[in-house]
């Protein structure tokens, strides 16, 4: 069997490949890469749900890599995180940022989201071709994120490409090169935020290190974290659910005609064409069944919201978009203790930027056939590289 990630139509239309995947079994060995490495890849719903719950199955990534050759020369800081960790040091590092991510601190930033929404869209004229990937979905969650870390206006677009790069698939040394870069900019923007007392973010993590409960490359590790894990997911959330809003008319006119019934539709258009296609690498600890399949101790278990969310067994007719479905019950977000801790954030974004573009731009289009649109060549993420409509 070849790598069923590996079909050149994975990109373009990953949901085929799913659907025949899960078909043949929810839970399945599949190969990796070409040295006969192999990995087990969850499908189902249910066994996704699972799988992200097993505490068998590890995020502590410096322990499985521990005692292999490895060439590669990441900063040391950069995976010192609640993402990389199990319990108790994931308890104590998502701990001191767990209040500042609920639903309340995120309210606060609301107007500042909707004064950058606002800003981005300055100037747009109907009937006129803009690409809401470059303009739009890309630049609104690192704005946000930086405002909140107190990155420098001047250092965005320098930090935004780092945390693109450290994403670029089949190009370890720029990978490197970038978590040098960013761990080196966050370390000293940690630095200078020691002596600024006054709110931001990155002054509350350096309490908390002084306190004790955080390292200082735990301090850099968690900004990093946080950059890095907001940026092209929102981007993605964003500009999916524009084209599933653009490709279905019905249901973009009913947004438009009441921009209220957003809010609650986002979760059928995070299940619909999940950001996240491929969450990020476990591995079992120990064996352990999952959906009727052995899986032995010590290898790499792949866990696809992107899969699950389109499972017939758990959404019926999941291939169609329904904004009356209750679709909560969705993985894009994960499932268990690493839930994304940016949800109420993503989802405050994303609410704001389809509320302005709708009620704006009633008549947007899209400016190329749906087949040339081009996807990121990546798979653990389902994004557009570019999103070309006519306002
Ligand atoms: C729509 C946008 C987003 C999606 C789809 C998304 C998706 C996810 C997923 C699937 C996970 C779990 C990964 C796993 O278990 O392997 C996760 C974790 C995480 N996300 Fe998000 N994310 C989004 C936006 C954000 C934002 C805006 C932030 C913060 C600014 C953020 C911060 C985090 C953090 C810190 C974690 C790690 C939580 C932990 O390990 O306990 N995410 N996200």
């Amino acid at each position: 069997m070849t790598d069923p990630l590996h079909d050149p139509l994975f990109f373009s239309d990953p949901y085929s490949i799913y659907d025949r995947l899960r078909s043949a079994s929810p839970v399945q060995k599949i190969p990796t890469g070409s040295k006969g490495h192999y990995s087990y890849l969850v499908t189902g719903h249910a066994e996704a749900r699972q799988a992200f719950a097993d505490p068998r199955l590890s995020k502590d990534t410096a322990r499985f890599f521990a005692g292999q050759r490895s060439r590669r020369n990441l900063h040391p800081a950069v995976s010192k995180n609640m993402l990389a960790s199990d319990p108790p040091q994931h308890t104590r590092q998502r701990g001191v940022a767990a209040k500042l991510f609920t639903t309340g601190p995120v309210a606060e930033m609301r107007p500042y989201i909707a004064q950058v929404v606002d800003g981005l869209l300055d100037g747009w004229k109907p009937g006129t071709q803009v690409d809401l990937v470059e303009r739009l979905a890309a630049p609104l969650p690192v704005t946000v994120i930086c405002q909140m870390l107190g990155v420098p206006e001047a250092d965005r677009v320098m930090v935004s490409r780092w945390s693109n790069d450290l994403f670029a698939a089949g190009e370890p040394d720029r990978i490197d090169a970038s978590s040098h870069a960013i761990g080196d900019y966050m370390t000293s923007l940690v630095e200078t935020a020691r002596g600024k007392p006054g709110g931001g973010l990155l002054h509350t993590f350096v309490q908390h290190s002084d306190e004790g409960l955080l390292d200082r490359d735990e301090v850099v590790s968690l900004a990093v974290l946080l950059l890095v894990a907001g940026h092209e997911t929102t981007t993605n959330f964003i500009a999916n659910a524009v084209l599933a809003l653009i490709q279905h008319p019905p249901s973009l006119t009913r947004l438009r005609q009441d921009p209220g019934l957003i809010a609650g539709s986002l979760d059928e258009l995070l299940r619909f064409d999940s950001p996240v296609g491929i969450a990020t690498f476990r591995y079992s600890t120990e064996a352990l069944q999952l959906g009727g399949i052995e899986i032995p101790a010590g290898v790499p278990v792949l866990i696809a919201p992107g899969a699950a969310n389109r499972d017939p067994a758990s959404f019926a007719e999941p291939q169609q978009l329904d904004l009356d479905r209750n679709a909560s019950s969705h993985l894009a977000f994960g499932h268990g203790i690493h839930r994304c801790l940016g949800a109420p954030l993503a989802r405050a974004e994303a609410e704001i930027a389809l509320g302005a573009l709708v009620t704006r731009f009633p008549g947007m289009r899209l400016a190329v056939p749906s087949e040339d649109l081009e996807w990121r060549q990546t798979r653990l993420m389902r994004g557009l590289k570019a999103l070309p409509v006519i306002l």
